[in-house]
């Protein structure tokens, strides 16, 4: 990948990237959609973008999955499919086009290779990695594998293709309860996230052993925080996502997948909302949440945050930063994967 100046030149050849008026105008309904987030300025800025990037989309039969930790221009403006980690999956096991861009980070652009393997599967950024799919090798399952013999392996899709077909079955923050207590063993060994896997031990009746693993977003709020919060804001509703450690899921209104977050937001509507996970979130929906104050702290992703309206159009142009997976660990991998589809379909989820 060329470094960002040589990038930014060589597509200022080929697009009119410049701040416009004109362009910001034109897409004044995308806009609509994020102008309680975004400055008009700042539109200016990405119009241009926007427009570029929507053109090469068509031309080239590529769509953009954008996952819901994706800033708003990002988002609204360019992607054709939004979602949490599970509904990005499933579109990307059927979606009709001869290009994938995985607005995402490496392990979401990996199961969309796995899934669709005839298409071309792009990341705008080969370095948007993941705290939890780096905290584990295959070599990690077998050892979980020796200590709970006969145990089933349940891997978050947060994880390396390698990974996932060491395991079992795949699971996702939206069905992972579900999966686990499909299993018919007793004990059930989950990787690599431990707070996830306490959460769902939580609610299951199964034992849920465990890998150490965690996410650098998650693992940083505490039950403190969320006290002082509700003391210091009373009538806030909490809403954690199940990465965070039990005591702060004890201490939310509500724990769900990013898709379950915005369903209970949409569907309750509360006056004020502090979503307890990464900070796009809150803003992908302020606009179509004008009556919810979002308020509060939240924490960035670093790497979700690596990928930009620039990276996407670059990828898009050049056909750079494609992903292969090896076809026999594919394979095996897409067993994992299709059996967490597979039954998550099954279970109406
Ligand atoms: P979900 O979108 O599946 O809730 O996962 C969150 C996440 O951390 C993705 O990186
Ligand atoms: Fe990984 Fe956490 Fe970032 Fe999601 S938010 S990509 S789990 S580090």
């Amino acid at each position: 990948m060329l470094d960002l100046p040589q990038l930014r030149s060589e597509l200022s050849d080929h697009y009119d990237l410049e701040p416009s008026e004109a362009y910001a105008e034109e897409f004044a309904e995308v806009y609509a959609r994020m102008d309680r987030v975004v400055s008009p300025p700042e539109w200016m800025t990405y119009a241009p973008y926007v427009r570029a990037i929507n053109r090469l989309k068509k031309e080239r039969n590529a769509v953009i999955l954008g996952h819901n930790y994706m800033t708003p221009e990002i988002f609204h403006g360019v992607s054709d499919f939004v979602g949490d980690s599970l509904q990005l999956a499933m579109k990307a096991s059927d979606v009709e086009a001869d290009i994938i861009v995985q607005a995402g980070v490496h392990f979401m652009a990996e199961t969309s290779k796995i899934l669709s393997p005839q298409k071309t599967v792009l990341m705008p950024d080969m370095e948007a990695g993941c705290s939890l799919a780096e905290s584990i090798t295959a070599a990690g399952i077998e050892e979980m594998r020796a200590k709970y013999p006969g145990a089933p392996v349940v891997s978050y899709v947060n994880t390396t293709a390698e990974v996932k077909a060491a395991s079992d079955i795949c699971c996702t923050s939206s069905n992972a309860l579900q999966i686990v207590n499909a299993m018919e063993s007793d004990t059930v060994i989950m990787t690599p996230d431990q707070y996830l896997a306490q959460n769902v031990a939580n609610e299951s009746h199964k034992n849920v052993v465990y890998w150490p693993g965690s996410c650098i977003v998650h693992e940083q709020y505490t039950a403190k925080d969320l006290i002082d919060y509700r003391e210091w804001n009373p009538g806030t509703r909490l809403i954690a996502h199940p990465e965070c450690p039990p005591e702060v899921v004890a201490e939310a209104d509500f724990s769900g997948s990013t898709s379950g977050i915005i369903k209970y937001v949409t569907e309750e509507k509360p006056e004020k909302a502090m979503l307890i996970t990464e900070c796009s979130m809150a803003s992908n929906i302020a606009d179509e949440l004008p009556e919810v104050d979002f308020v509060g702290p939240c924490n960035m992703c670093p790497y979700m945050k690596k990928i930009s309206l620039e990276k996407i159009l670059w990828v898009l142009h050049s056909g750079e930063n494609e992903v292969f997976v090896d076809a026999a660990v594919a394979e095996k991998a897409r067993h994992s994967v299709q059996a967490m589809i597979d039954l998550s379909r099954k279970l109406g989820l």
